[in-house]
């Protein structure tokens, strides 16, 4: 199976994929609608071909998207992980991948969903948060879920603490998910 990682920034999770020894199947792209950003520098270091494209570039999302879908049919990907990628995710991808795409978001859907979850949890004063993968769809953050790993947040957490402690959860559990989601294709 070969799959391509979507991200837009450090692309930790997408490095804690491509790190993961006994994964099921082969990253063969990177997707990146961002050129300064870390996970291009990471693809280039691991050897793993990118794609980075400036929506701007393109009159539409529907024109972007389907530039994406020509280059990933190329390259025989069936699976997409969306690993930080800032987009929402439209019609076109959508219907090419059908039930496919699969995103890590670090807070427990459906409680804070959209941009800075980990911020959002910190700061409404939460005592607890978490991780959670999901499928995609038209929405942001609201797909059907596949996995939730809690995270207690403890009075003495900073937002950079706790920050940390959700990433070590996310980078074992993307994979695991992977894995465990393609055993069963
Ligand atoms: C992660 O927290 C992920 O859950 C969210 O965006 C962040 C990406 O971080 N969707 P990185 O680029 O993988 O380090």
């Amino acid at each position: 199976v070969k799959a391509a990682v979507f991200a837009s920034g450090t692309g930790s999770n997408f490095q804690a994929i491509i790190e993961t020894k006994d994964l099921t199947c082969d990253v063969v792209l990177l997707v990146c609608d961002k050129p300064e950003a870390g996970a291009v520098e990471k693809a280039a270091r691991f050897g793993i071909p990118s794609i980075v494209f400036d929506p701007k570039d393109y009159p539409s999302k529907a024109d972007y998207e389907q530039f994406l879908i020509q280059k990933l049919q190329e390259a025989n990907v069936t699976w997409i992980f969306l690993a930080g990628y800032m987009r929402i995710v439209g019609p076109a991808l959508l219907q090419a991948f059908a039930n496919r795409i699969i995103n890590i978001h670090p807070s427990l859907l459906p409680e804070f969903p959209g941009k800075d979850a980990i911020g959002q949890a910190y700061h409404a004063g939460a005592s607890s948060t978490g991780v959670t993968v999901h499928y995609v769809d038209e929405g942001i953050d609201t797909g059907p879920i596949i996995a939730q790993e809690p995270l207690e947040i403890f009075p003495t957490d900073s937002e950079e603490t706790l920050k940390k402690r959700i990433q070590k959860i996310e980078h074992e559990l993307y994979p695991q998910v992977i894995n465990k989601l393609l055993q069963s294709k």
